[in-house]
């Protein structure tokens, strides 16, 4: 299988602090991903990198072959790469479906100024996007579904606003999401749905899915392969199995009060 994303020998470092060190790492096209490692490991930050956030000091970022290294964020989206954010960044007075909208907008001809203008292409456009956008939330099935649709984000629960995250990484037409510990805050029933869904983007929806999550059964469900990372270096590397067990991910999670988070 062709690796959809490799990273080779990348590092950053914040001052004096080396956060990801010579990071050799790669993602197959349909492959789901993991990453694990105590806080302050560099989870994070990998996904800054990835997605034009941060630059990497040095080493290579390929994204279907081509570099994103010095590309702007919005770029790299419209490479394909979407992302969900640890804290989620949604527009809380706005709608669902406007905020799903406003994801896909960036990513169209259209931009959100020249959609103002309303000329007959801009309303078949909006036309488009809208239908995108209850497309992309029809994903989640009831839990995001019809009367929720024009409700401000602001009255969706925790659980449902991690889902709208999701939604709007989807209206973006990217094949690689990045998702930043999705079931971070859920119930264990929302956190074994949110475990389903993550298969189900894959299955159904053909992404291919690079995931940082603590919550294990979560890690355990949804891994073809997973990746550990301490101090911004690479620790061990394969299923979970070995990746669960090896002394060195054991130590660095004794280490650390990240146990605690399961
Ligand atoms: N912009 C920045 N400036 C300075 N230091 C930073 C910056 N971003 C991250 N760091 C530091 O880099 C280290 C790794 O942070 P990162 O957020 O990547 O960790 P993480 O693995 O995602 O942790 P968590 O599990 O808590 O989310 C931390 O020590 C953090 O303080
Ligand atoms: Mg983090």
């Amino acid at each position: 299988m062709a690796a959809l994303l490799e990273l080779k020998n990348v590092s950053k470092a914040f001052g004096g602090l080396q956060v990801i060190s010579g990071l050799d790492f790669h993602v197959d096209e349909h492959e789901i991903v993991s990453v694990i490692g105590p806080n302050g490991a560099g989870k994070t930050t990998l996904f800054n990198l990835v997605t034009g956030v941060y630059q990497p000091d040095e080493g290579e970022i390929l994204f279907d072959g081509q570099s994103l290294v010095g590309l702007p964020p919005h770029k790299i989206t419209r490479r394909g790469v979407a992302r969900t954010f640890q804290t989620l960044r949604l527009f809380l007075n706005m709608t669902v479906k406007e905020n799903v909208m406003a994801a896909a907008y960036g990513h169209t001809r259209a931009g959100v100024l020249r959609s103002v203008l309303r000329t007959p292409g801009m309303r078949r456009e909006e036309r488009e996007i809208r239908k995108l956008a209850e497309e992309r939330l029809g994903f989640f099935g009831q839990r995001l579904m019809g009367y929720r649709w024009d409700q401000p984000a602001y009255s969706l629960s925790y659980a449902n606003r991690r889902r709208l995250e999701i939604a709007r990484a989807m209206a973006t037409n990217a094949r690689l999401l990045l998702l930043d510990e999705p079931a971070a805050g859920m119930n264990p029933v929302e956190t074994h749905e949110i475990t389903e869904l993550i298969g189900q983007l894959r299955d159904e929806a053909d992404y291919t899915i690079l995931v940082i999550e603590h919550d294990m059964h979560v890690v355990e469900g949804i891994s073809d392969r997973v990746v550990a990372l301490d101090h911004g270096v690479k620790i061990a590397e394969g299923t979970f199995d070995q990746v669960a067990t090896d002394p060195r991910v054991v130590e660095a999670y004794l280490g650390t009060s990240a146990t605690a988070r399961k």
